[in-house]
């Protein structure tokens, strides 16, 4: 029995940990692990190697993936769609476990109908943005590594009389940033889900500057679009220098933190149980209400992941 393993979109910290613990639980269970290397695009072009204890040594520590990712435009073609199956079955592959996105999954599904190959997705992006799970792997580092950088930030803020616009990732979704912006202190927010009220900041950090307050940190998220809005607004209407700090790529990367670790096993091994004993077209396992279970794609895709009430009730004062 075979079963493989591929990353599929945005790389994020979480995905060697998985790795890792799918190979040595196919071993455990007398399973051979196959790993794909540049996701869809390897699939495509044989890129699929037999799992090694060797090619797994030593990564459980390291951020991004080894096998590497990629986002695909040619498996959206079924004559390419029909040479990855062709690959698989070559080798005798016809379960897989896809750490990725929605898109993914959605490429996935369409393969499993072509071809009737099984697969089960890992819900695995830095911007935590998938409907149905609470949790997707690799957002806790990038959480620490935000953290971080909005810590040295606040450093050199706090040595000018200055205010600091910081932009965190997040295409379409604030997630990233409103909880950066509450777990660092912050004084402003500036996501896609709250509409700020800039009259009402305005008012609040004149005040606060008459009372003292020498820098100020809003962390926008970069769906919203406004960090230089943001930055110019500091100038002209609060009378402060500002600068402009995008966070960029180094927010993907960095060392797997425990909790993400813990949940790529966990996350690993639940896909493989759910393939070997009773996959069916409930293919994404997700983590709601501190609880892992498997949803399908449908439900998925079925709404637009929004941020839990009681956070953005929490962030609401960043925003006015
Ligand atoms: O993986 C998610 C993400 O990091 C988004 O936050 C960001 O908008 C995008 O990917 C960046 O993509 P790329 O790595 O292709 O520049």
């Amino acid at each position: 029995m075979s079963i493989a393993i591929m990353c599929s979109g945005g790389d994020a910290a979480g995905m060697n940990p998985a790795i890792k613990q799918f190979v040595e639980y196919s071993f455990e269970l007398g399973i051979k692990p196959y790993l794909i290397y540049d996701g869809l695009e390897g699939l495509i072009d044989d890129e699929i190697k037999e799992a090694t204890h060797e090619r797994v040594g030593g990564i459980i520590h390291r951020g991004g993936t080894v096998i590497r990712s990629s986002r695909s435009k040619r498996f959206f073609e079924i004559e390419h769609r029909k040479i990855a199956y062709e690959n698989l079955k070559s080798k005798g592959i016809d379960k897989l476990v896809v750490l990725g996105g929605d898109g993914s999954f959605r490429a996935m599904r369409q393969f499993y109908h072509d071809f009737g190959v099984n697969f089960v997705g890992i819900p695995t992006t830095i911007d935590n943005d998938i409907f149905g799970t609470d949790y997707c792997l690799g957002v806790d580092t990038a959480l620490n590594v935000i953290r971080e950088s909005i810590d040295d930030i606040r450093d050199t803020a706090a040595s000018f009389k200055r205010a600091f616009v910081i932009e965190t990732m997040g295409r379409d979704c604030g997630y990233l940033a409103l909880v950066s912006a509450l777990t660092s202190g912050a004084e402003m927010l500036v996501v896609p889900e709250i509409e700020n009220d800039f009259d009402a900041l305005e008012k609040r950090f004149k005040q606060q500057i008459k009372e003292g307050r020498s820098y100020i940190i809003a962390i926008v998220a970069e769906g919203a679009k406004m960090s230089d809005k943001v930055a110019a607004w500091f100038k002209d209407n609060i009378g402060m220098e500002s600068r402009v700090s995008v966070i960029g790529h180094i927010q993907r990367g960095g060392s797997p933190s425990v909790f993400d670790r813990l949940m790529a096993f966990e996350f690993a091994k639940l896909s493989i149980d759910k393939l070997m004993l009773k996959p069916d077209d409930r293919n994404v396992i997700v983590y709601k209400e501190s609880k892992f279970d498997f949803v399908s794609i449908d439900y998925i895709n079925s709404q637009k992941y929004q941020i839990k009430p009681d956070l953005i009730k929490l962030a609401k004062k960043l925003t006015r």
